[in-house]
């Protein structure tokens, strides 16, 4: 029997982007912090021909460009125990060779039975591999265990969602998966239970008598940089929507769990989950916006528009902006409106959560030109990682004049030294075996149920817009519409968590 810790960690789609750019490096980041297993080896798998020789090369060129950690002095020892192992993942014929492989480095390293399949491979093999697996005895736990861990998307609609599920469940149990939502793993995501819950100040005002409405934002600057052929089956409700963001407001939404125990925790997020409110597909049109960016100059500098990159069908209906209004129903939230956005080509790359307060029963400074100001608490998830509150203060002088000022916290302060990255953290919990920052079946399954008129609406009604948006703006101005209270807006974030201008600098 292995040591609870100890295990063969092995990658399924080795020779794809993913592993270079993020697991490899994250994982040597665990290396060198000394959170790796004594007792430890990795196997890259996929069907491109490289032995452990050429295999270690890419990876060290890798980790010359995306090593996450700095100290490069442990890498060449780190690749001692990388190996490779070319099969067709497809056909089930070939798994006795990976089997065996695994077996020989079992013996030569002294490592017990424990294994983690990481599917770093694209979608459609998230069925396959678990049951090729499965096959061969790979996921048998009578000499340690065996964990799958699964990169989004998980299915491409509910019916989807569901075969996948059937699939992978008919030879895995629900505790050897995780799904993997790299969102979870952010730092300032997790912080989000932190400062609800270690709190006494927010907790009495986190609900429907304090809070007017919550918006979250996801916004990026880059385009679809080479994964057009992706995105085309996706779009923005898929990529951002049905996972990153619906998991933060489930964060921001959930009751305080009992125990810091995975399952307490995932059982108040999928309660959140259940209480969204279903959407009439007749009313997608009012409550989701849908827009494409269009070509535009920035800063002088042309930027093609979605359509026109690589990859893209030149009448392509793939969103690459979305924003969508929805409510909760329980007694937390009844009655609050929540707004979610997310968008390519947007001016800056902000993450954030704004909890907007109702203002005060009654204006006693309106007729001084103070605003209608409602408190603000900002959350930033990145960058400028931190914390802000806007707050009205009286202008010195004569009069009550009023101005809305900051109070702010960035994480930079912290002197903790550099924050883990979300692959870092979440591989490690699944090397722990701690499912808390991961995805159950239910959830997904909740959230694809969510999102399914909307998805269909978009599909079936073609009279509801897609807008376009000139690359580098706020995306379709339809989307301010959304927002029920005319004296109020969206926020427009910058770079600095302090500053909201239409147009920031970027
Ligand atoms: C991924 C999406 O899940 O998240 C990408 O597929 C997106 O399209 C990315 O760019 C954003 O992640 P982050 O961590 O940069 O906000």
């Amino acid at each position: 029997m292995a040591n609870s810790s100890e295990h063969i960690f092995v990658i399924f789609g080795a020779s794809g982007d993913l592993t270079k750019r993020k697991l490899i490096p994250a994982i040597y980041s665990l290396y060198v912090q000394k959170l790796l297993p004594e007792n430890f080896a990795l196997i890259g798998v996929s069907r491109t021909a490289l032995n452990d020789e050429s295999f270690r090369s890419k990876m060290k060129t890798a980790l010359g460009e995306f090593n996450e950690i700095g100290d490069k002095s442990f890498e060449d020892k780190f690749l001692q125990n990388v190996f490779y192992q070319s099969i067709n993942t497809e056909n089930a014929d070939d798994f006795p060779i990976l089997k065996n492989r695994i077996e020989e480095i079992r013996k030569e390293l002294n490592i017990g039975g424990n294994i983690i399949f990481y599917l770093s491979t694209p979608p459609n093999m998230y069925g396959i591999i678990p049951q090729n697996l499965a096959k061969h005895k790979l996921n048998d736990e009578s000499d340690g265990w065996k964990r799958l861990i699964i990169e989004k998307p998980f299915g491409y609609d509910l019916e989807s969602a569901e075969k996948l599920r059937d699939e992978i469940m008919a030879n895995w149990n629900e505790n050897q998966i995780y799904r993997i939502d790299h969102y979870l793993g952010k730092e300032t995501v997790q912080n989000l239970l932190v400062t609800r819950f270690s709190n006494g100040i927010f907790e009495p005002l986190w609900n429907r008598n304090f809070i007017h409405h919550v918006e979250v934002t996801s916004a990026e600057s880059i385009g679809v940089e080479g994964r057009g052929g992706y995105y085309e089956s996706s779009g923005a409700l898929r990529d951002m929507i049905q996972n990153h963001l619906l998991q933060v407001v489930s964060l921001v939404a959930m009751e305080p769990p009992s125990s810091l125990e995975p399952e307490s925790i995932r059982n108040e997020i999928l309660k959140v989950i259940q209480s969204f409110r279903s959407i009439d597909k007749n009313d997608v049109r009012n409550v989701a916006i849908r827009g494409q960016y269009i070509s535009s100059k920035i800063k002088g500098e042309s930027i093609i528009g979605y359509r026109d990159e690589d990859g893209v069908a030149q009448n392509s209906m793939t969103e690459t902006y979305a924003a969508l209004k929805f409510y909760i129903d329980n007694w937390r939230w009844g009655g609050i409106p929540f707004y979610i956005r997310t968008g390519k080509r947007l001016p800056t790359r902000v993450t954030e959560v704004v909890i907007h307060f109702k203002h005060t029963p009654h204006f006693l400074f309106k007729k001084n030109g103070a605003p209608n100001s409602h408190n603000q608490l900002v959350i930033r998830i990145q960058p400028d990682e931190g914390i802000l509150l806007k707050f009205g203060m009286k202008i010195p002088g004569q009069g009550f004049d009023v101005q809305t000022v900051n109070m702010d916290f960035h994480y930079s302060d912290l002197s903790v030294g550099r924050i883990p990255t979300a692959y870092e953290r979440l591989i490690h919990d699944a090397m722990k075996g701690d499912s808390t920052l991961f995805a159950r079946t239910e959830e997904v399954m909740g959230l694809w149920k969510f999102l399914t008129p909307v998805i269909e609406a978009w599909k079936d009604e073609k009279d509801i817009p897609l807008y376009g948006y000139p690359a580098g703006t706020w995306g379709p101005e339809r989307a301010d519409d959304l927002i029920d209270d005319p004296n109020m807006t969206w926020r427009y974030p910058c770079k600095n968590l302090t500053d909201d201008v239409l147009y920031c600098e970027l």
